[in-house]
């Protein structure tokens, strides 16, 4: 990796909010209970996971000029991020998902404001385009409305930019249908790949039927990921692999799938194999799961190492 090279992300920073009560879940009334404020957002997520992993990163994102906004800014900040060319945007509120959990942990409720991530649009992914090209890797969440999605990977592509994306769920995946063929590397989990490839995924062979028609429609590679099943990994004129989840101490699995993706890039820029990306990927998850919070602090370059040596 040369001095002045960097990974660009461009996608969404929210604050998540959860609340669970102490006793049952009931309605019309105030429960005792905990609520814990954490930053999020999968672009966010995999900033920092990139960060920690010893690259420059800089992230085109949008966040409310309100308190929580300035945390946001100012967090990424010391994690070494460059938001220099982030909105900090008066009168709009910071993306924030709200969520109530019952007693048990299991999410009852959410709610998600994402007027910030709303504000991304083609003029500011345009008036940044030079950050595009100049980038050894571009990665995108689908927080951005489509048409600012869309320029930013064309922008991408035609300036031959390795094109990473996240499409975070079944609902937003639908924002990159038109733009497979620019995708260099889709990671999506069972319900993305299924909306994406419109292939509904009920057997182990309408798996590698959903990597194959994606690899079809124009991704260059792709690591569809399957929770403790693990993934199958594609690329073009290669054959489908295959390898299990692997957890040692696992406490929460969400972010899993943002460290995934964050291990893919790493291990894409250091030029490995299919598999040796896929491995990456499935040893930083297992890092990524021993913590509450998305992104456990303690996964850089070193620990990944670490780790892999328990993968075969
Ligand atoms: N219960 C589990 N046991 C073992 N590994 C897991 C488990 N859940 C997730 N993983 C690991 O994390 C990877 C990504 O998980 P998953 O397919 O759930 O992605 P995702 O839905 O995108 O997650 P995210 O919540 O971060 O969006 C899997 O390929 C696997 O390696
Ligand atoms: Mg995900």
């Amino acid at each position: 990796m040369e001095n002045d090279s960097y990974i660009l992300v461009i996608g969404g920073t929210n604050m998540d909010i959860g609340a669970r009560p102490f006793g049952p879940l009931l309605p019309h009334d105030s429960l005792p209970g905990t609520v814990r404020r954490t930053p999020g957002g999968v672009g966010r997520n995999i900033a920092v996971t990139l960060a920690q992993l010893g690259h420059k990163v800089k992230m085109l994102t949008a966040v409310g000029n309100d308190a929580q906004g300035r945390e946001l800014l100012a967090l990424g900040r010391d994690l070494g991020i460059d938001l220099s060319h982030a909105m900090c945007l008066d009168g709009i509120p910071t993306s924030s998902y709200i969520f109530v959990e019952d007693n048990k942990g299991d999410i009852q409720w959410a709610v998600c404001d994402a007027t910030a991530s709303d504000q991304i649009d083609s003029e500011y992914i345009s008036l940044n385009a030079d950050l595009i090209r100049g980038a050894s890797a571009v990665l995108l969440d689908t927080n951005p409305p489509t048409d600012a999605i869309t320029c930013a990977a064309k922008i991408a592509y035609d300036a031959g930019i390795p094109l990473f994306v996240d499409p975070i769920s079944a609902a937003k995946a639908t924002k990159i249908a038109s733009i497979l063929e620019y995708i260099t590397v889709l990671k999506p989990n069972k319900a993305e790949a299924e909306t994406l490839s419109g292939r509904p995924i009920l057997t182990e062979a309408n798996i590698e039927d959903a990597a194959l028609a994606l690899l079809g429609m124009g991704v260059k590679e792709v690591y569809l990921t399957l929770g403790k099943k693990g993934v199958i990994a594609g690329k073009s004129g290669e054959e489908l692999l295959r390898m299990p989840g692997f957890a040692l101490h696992p406490v929460n699995t969400s972010g899993c799938g943002d460290a995934f993706v964050s291990a893919v890039i790493h291990t894409y820029l250091q030029g490995c194999s299919l598999k040796d990306k896929a491995r990456a990927g499935i040893a930083a998850a297992s890092i990524s799961m021993e913590t509450k919070s998305a992104v456990n602090p303690i996964l850089t370059a070193e620990a990944l190492e670490e780790r892999l040596k328990l993968i075969k």
